[in-house]
């Protein structure tokens, strides 16, 4: 076999773009003298690593079943963000912006769950002592949680194993460092091979660990969501820094459901979990308002009651501005062409905002709408009634489509004292829903003349 000459390639330490050559700075992520020269080993002769034993090979239908022992966090939002407990032996990242409120979050966490079960919890931001300050401060039981300040994981891993701790906390991962890898703390291959090293370190010892990652202004975890794959399970905490809700989601979970949503508000006094979120980002004016409409969201498993605003005010600029807060703006811009051509309402001499209250980031296309007809009482100047609440997708063709769990939505904002519904038609109950006046439509020129009626 013809020995091929070993292929060097360079790599950014601080993104983990590749290049075939050496450059002063990084074309993908513009920071300098980033790139290092990376020489692969040698490809391995598939045969020579052979160490006497092999693994089983298995029906699917044979391999033994045990439920996964959970253990409950003590904090009911969290547990269903976790798809019902922490599983043993997994590793969850919590990744957010700084000051979010993530070391907050697991301090108030671990306290409670060291009441029960050792917990080491391992910082590399803030000192012992600023820890301690916080946790009695906010009256957390502080008895038995377990404090260590390192940044080294070879150190972590030794003292963990003479701890014995059956849950971990690193804060941060981006503090992190491994003698695997010469670059600086912080750095796309330190993060990735700490991070993987630890998670090694976990799946051995049947040690649940806790990562706190923070989120880069471009919103990618420092290196670029380099960890996603070797992590069980990724929550992201999401919130306005002039809000004090935070939602907690899971992008990420190999043992639940995914975009489980956790609701809390930050207090004086730590986080407080809501477990009846529904219409918290709900603030109603008693006076009905023009650009105003209420739409109901599904997040998770459940439903939420959401304001949305839009401001639709006369244009001087060359190319009017499309400004969106919680929502896509290529959505907002399709959802006006959308209302040019088959509701022949013109905008392209108007700047268009529109925001969703409360922070609330929606990527649900049943907001469709809802943010439409708020843009189009914005434009007319007419409030939507108070009583009124909107959900349904909105199609390329001027069609009202469908949206899943309809029936729960409408029984959410009966719940929530609306009396009136705009609707997708094909999600309109078979009986007659009681106490809601339905407006079943079909077209975006059927919910414009039901608007017009009201
Ligand atoms: P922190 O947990 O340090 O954020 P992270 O670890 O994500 O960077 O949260 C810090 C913020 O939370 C800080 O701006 C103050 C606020 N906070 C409260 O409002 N109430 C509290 O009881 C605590 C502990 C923090
Ligand atoms: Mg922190």
């Amino acid at each position: 076999m013809k020995e091929g000459k070993a292929k060097i390639i360079f790599a950014c330490d601080s993104c983990g773009a590749t290049f075939s050559k050496w450059l002063g700075q990084c074309p993908e992520c513009r920071e300098w003298d980033t790139i290092k020269e990376h020489r692969p080993a040698p490809a391995p002769n598939p045969f020579s690593g052979y160490s006497g034993e092999l693994s089983p090979v298995q029906p699917i239908s044979q391999v033994a079943l045990t439920s996964l022992p959970r253990i409950n966090t003590g904090i009911s939002e969290f547990d269903r963000v976790l798809g019902g407990g922490l599983v043993r032996g997994s590793v969850v990242l919590i990744g957010g912006d700084p000051g979010v409120g993530k070391s907050t979050f697991l301090l108030q966490v671990c306290c409670r769950l060291s009441e029960d079960t050792k917990v080491l919890y391992v910082t590399g931001e803030e000192s012992p002592q600023q820890i301690a300050m916080r946790a009695q401060r906010l009256r957390l039981p502080n008895q038995h949680l377990l404090l260590m300040a390192e940044t080294s994981v070879e150190n972590i891993c030794i003292t963990a194993t003479r701890e014995q701790p059956q849950i971990m906390v690193i804060d941060s991962i981006q503090t992190m460092h491994t003698a695997a890898v010469g670059s600086a703390p912080g750095s796309v291959s330190q993060v990735r091979e700490s991070a993987a090293a630890l998670t090694h370190f976990a799946k051995q010892s049947d040690l649940a660990v806790f990562l706190v990652g923070h989120v880069t202004k471009s919103g990618d975890l420092a290196g670029p969501r380099v960890l996603e794959h070797i992590i069980d399970v990724v929550c992201y905490f999401e919130g306005n820094s002039d809000s004090r809700y935070r939602v907690m989601r899971a992008v990420k979970n190999r043992y639940g459901a995914v975009n489980e949503l956790g609701v809390f508000a930050m207090t004086e006094s730590g986080l407080k979990e809501i477990s009846n979120p529904s219409a918290i980002f709900l603030s109603r004016p008693s006076q009905p308002m023009p650009g105003s409409a209420v739409m109901v969201i599904w997040e998770g498993s459940r439903p939420l009651l959401v304001e949305v605003q839009a401001l639709v005010d006369e244009s001087h600029a060359e190319n009017p501005r499309r400004v969106t807060v919680g929502i896509e703006q290529n959505r907002l811009v399709m959802l006006l062409a959308v209302l040019h051509r088959h509701g022949d309402i013109v905008t392209y001499n108007q700047d268009v905002f529109v925001n969703v209250v409360g922070g609330v980031k929606v990527n649900e296309t049943g907001a469709d709408l809802a943010i439409l007809l708020a843009i189009t009482s914005s434009l007319r100047d007419r409030p939507l009634p108070t009583d009124l609440i909107i959900f349904g997708e909105i199609g390329l063709a001027g069609e009202i489509r469908p949206v899943p769990n309809g029936q729960e939505r409408l029984k959410e904002a009966a719940k929530h004292g609306f009396r009136r519904a705009i609707i997708p038609k094909a999600n309109a109950p078979q009986e007659k829903f009681s106490g809601m006046t339905l407006f079943a439509v079909e077209k975006l020129t059927d919910a414009l003349a039901a608007i017009a009626d009201l």
